[in-house]
C-alpha cells in the first residue's frame, strides 16, 4: 500500500525520524509501487535502534504486570504475508479453474490508469501479472494525464456494461484536476472490487448490512490475523491512521469482528498511551519507525501497513524499506509482528484477486 496515500499527515510532530529529500532512481517496491525520483528518506541513523532496551523496559513498566519483564525478553512470531499471499493465490487459481470447467466463465478485472505516474504504472503492471498467474482476464485502459473526467467516466460506463468484466479498479491517485469522488461513485457497486464506493463503505460501517466488497489492504490485514489464529473478538484494538484506503476501513472491519477499537490519528493526544492498551495494532500512517516499542502492549499482535524508504548507505540502492513500526523493538515486545517488506504488502493484490473471483461467482451464482 502506498504510504503516499495515507492522507492523514503526521509529518514532523509525531515522527521520531528526521527526513531528507533525496534523488533516487525509480524503484519497484514490494507493493508493486514504483516510488518516484524524490523520495523522502529518514536520515541515516535509525533512532529506534538506539533505544531498544529503554522502550522495552518502559513498556514492561507501563503494563505493571509481573509477566511484562518476561515479555520484553521474548521474540515475536513473524507473520509471513508473502507465503500467506502465495497460498491464497494458489487457492484462487484452483477455484478459477473449477469455475471455468463447470460453467465456462473466467473472471475479468478492468483497470483504469490515468496519467504517467511510474509508481501507478508499476502497480497496474503487477496486478496484471498476478491476474495472469491465477487465470483472471485483465483489461486495461491507460489514458493521458490531461484526459477529462468525462473520458474516464465513459470507460467506466463501458466496463459497467461489459459482462466479461467482473471487477473495475480505478488506480489512485487520479490527476489533481479530476474529482475522485465522482469517478469512484461511477463504478457499479457490484463491480467495485476496491470496495471504495460509498455504498460499500457505508454498508461496512452499518450493523446488519453487508458490503459487496471490502477494501483490499485492510481485508489483507484481517486475513493475516485469521490465518495466524489471532482471536479478535472482545480484544482491544488500535488503528493508527485514518485514511479512506486503510485506517478507516481497518477500524470498521475490526469492529465487525467484535474488537473494541480506538483510532489514533495526527491530532490524538498521547497516542502511545492509547496504543499501549491494545492487544491488536494496525498501523497505516506512512511514517518510518514512528511507532516505538513503548507504544506496544507486551504480547500484542502488530500489523504494520507502512512501507517507507529510509536512507541506508550499506544498501547498494542507498536506501531500504521500513514500516511505521520500529521492527527491532516490536520483536522484543509483541507476540507477533508483520515484517516490512514481506508482511501486508503482498496481501493487497491477493485480496484484489479474491474480490474479483468473488464477484464473478456472485454474478454467475456459482457456489
Ligand atoms: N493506489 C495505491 N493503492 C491503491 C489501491 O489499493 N487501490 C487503488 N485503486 N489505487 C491504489
Amino acid at each position: 500500500m502506498a504510504s503516499t496515500l495515507f492522507t492523514d499527515c503526521w509529518c514532523s510532530s509525531s515522527s521520531s525520524s528526521a527526513t531528507a529529500n533525496r534523488f533516487v532512481p525509480f524503484h519497484k517496491f514490494e507493493d508493486g509501487l514504483l516510488r518516484s525520483r524524490h523520495i523522502r528518506f529518514a536520515t541515516t541513523t535509525n533512532p529506534c535502534r538506539l533505544r531498544i532496551d529503554a522502550s522495552a523496559s518502559a513498556a514492561a513498566a507501563a503494563s505493571g504486570s509481573p509477566s511484562a519483564a518476561v515479555a520484553a525478553e521474548t521474540t515475536a512470531k513473524i507473520i509471513d504475508g508473502k507465503s500467506i499471499a502465495k497460498q491464497i493465490k494458489d487457492e484462487i487459481a484452483a477455484e478459477i479453474s473449477r469455475m471455468k470447467d463447470a460453467i465456462g466463465v473466467v473472471p475479468g478485472l478492468a483497470v483504469v490508469l490515468v496519467g504517467d505516474r511510474k509508481d501507478s504504472a508499476t502497480y497496474v503492471r503487477n496486478k496484471k501479472k498476478s491476474c495472469e498467474l491465477v487465470g483472471i482476464n485483465s483489461y486495461e485502459v491507460h489514458l493521458p494525464e490531461d484526459s477529462t473526467e468525462q473520458e474516464v467516466l465513459k470507460y467506466i460506463s463501458g466496463f459497467n456494461d461489459d459482462p466479461a468484466v467482473h471487477g473495475i479498479l480505478v488506480q489512485l491517485p487520479l490527476p489533481a484536476h479530476m474529482n475522485e469522488q465522482n469517478i469512484l461513485n461511477a463504478v457499479h457497486i457490484e463491480k467495485d472490487v476496491d470496495g471504495f464506493h460509498p455504498v460499500n463503505i457505508g454498508r461496512l460501517a452499518m450493523r446488519g448490512r453487508e458490503p459487496l466488497f471490502v477494501p483490499c489492504t485492510p481485508k489483507g490485514c484481517i486475513e493475516l490475523l485469521h490465518r495466524y489464529g489471532v482471536d479478535i473478538k472482545g480484544k482491544r484494538a488500535v488503528v493508527i491512521g485514518r485514511s479512506n484506503i486503510v485506517g478507516m476501513p481497518a477500524a470498521l472491519l475490526l469492529q465487525r469482528e467484535d474488537a473494541t477499537v480506538s483510532v489514533v490519528h495526527s491530532r490524538t493526544k498521547n497516542p502511545e498511551d492509547i496504543a499501549r492498551e491494545a492487544d491488536i495494532m494496525i498501523s497505516a500512517v506512512g511514517q518510518p519507525n514512528m511507532v516505538r516499542g513503548n507504544w506496544i502492549k507486551p504480547g500484542a499482535v502488530v500489523i504494520d501497513v507502512g512501507i517507507n524508504p529510509v536512507e541506508d548507505t550499506n544498501s547498494p540502492r542507498g536506501y531500504r524499506l521500513v514500516g511505521d513500526v520500529c521492527y527491532e523493538e516490536a520483536c522484543k515486545i509483541a507476540s507477533a509482528v508483520t515484517p516490512v517488506p514481506g508482511g501486508v504488502g503482498p496481501m493487497t493484490i491477493a485480496m484484489l484477486l479474491s474480490n474479483t473471483l468473488a464477484s464473478a461467482k456472485r454474478m454467475h451464482n456459482f457456489k
